[in-house]
């Protein structure tokens, strides 16, 4: 498994059902059901071909523990831990609002808009795990609990990942000084006022983390 499915694999904790929502290959709901984290697992993805693709690999003696169904998100489905990882945010999101029975933890892993991801879930879950990976490019880790009365997160904190900032990795640091690197690389050929603000949150940000990269 890569570096980012072997960390999706440990934010998992142990479950009664997990569901792999987008689950494609479903490397990640397999090695759960192999670990023994989760004691049943629900494949789910939109396309067939996908679906039975994590069916194929699935061992056979982990077949009576798991179930595949090709469908469009959680939709009615039960599962106490869903794991919604390599596609865009704004799906996710859409995942998350279309679910008849939210479930209780999520591991997301956004492509893209891992900052709308947060807001999204700034009123509803407490984000407990908020972390920078690089795997060849950088991957946004999520864990998340429901809660009803979550700490609201910050500016800073909904742009960055609430632990980045507060336990932040060799990987956040990375992200920060390549990030820094390339909105000031723009700045030198245009003088723009988006790529200014966005470049003035980085340095905030590597100050809230000491200063050092
Ligand atoms: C790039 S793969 C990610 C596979 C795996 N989750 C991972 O992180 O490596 C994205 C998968 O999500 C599926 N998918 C996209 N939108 C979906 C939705 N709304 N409901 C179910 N599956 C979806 C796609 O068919 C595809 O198989």
């Amino acid at each position: 498994m890569s570096k980012r499915l072997d960390k999706l694999l440990s934010l998992i904790p142990d479950c009664n059902v997990l569901a792999d929502v987008g689950c494609d290959h479903g490397y990640v709901g397999i090695q759960a059901l192999a670990d023994g984290k989760a004691r049943r697992a629900v494949f789910v993805d939109v396309s067939r071909p996908s679906l039975d693709k994590a069916a194929a690999n699935c061992p056979d003696e982990l077949t009576d523990r798991a179930s595949f169904v090709c469908q469009d998100g959680l939709g009615k489905l039960f599962c106490d831990v869903a794991v919604i990882a390599g596609m865009g945010g704004l799906e996710i999101i859409s995942i998350l609002t279309r679910a008849e029975n939210p479930p209780h933890i999520l591991i997301l892993q956004p492509n893209r808009n891992a900052c709308d991801v947060r807001k999204y879930l700034n009123a509803r879950y407490e984000i407990v795990c908020d972390c920078k990976i690089f795997d060849g490019k950088f991957y946004d880790m999520i864990l998340a609990e429901q809660n009803s009365r979550p700490v609201p997160l910050t500016e800073m904190e909904l742009q960055f990942g609430k632990t980045n900032l507060s336990r932040p990795t060799e990987d956040f640091r990375l992200f920060l000084a390549r990030e820094r690197a390339k909105l000031s690389k723009i700045l030198q050929r245009c003088n723009d006022a988006k790529v200014q603000a966005r470049l003035d949150l980085t340095d905030r940000a590597i100050a809230a983390i000491g200063g050092k990269l």
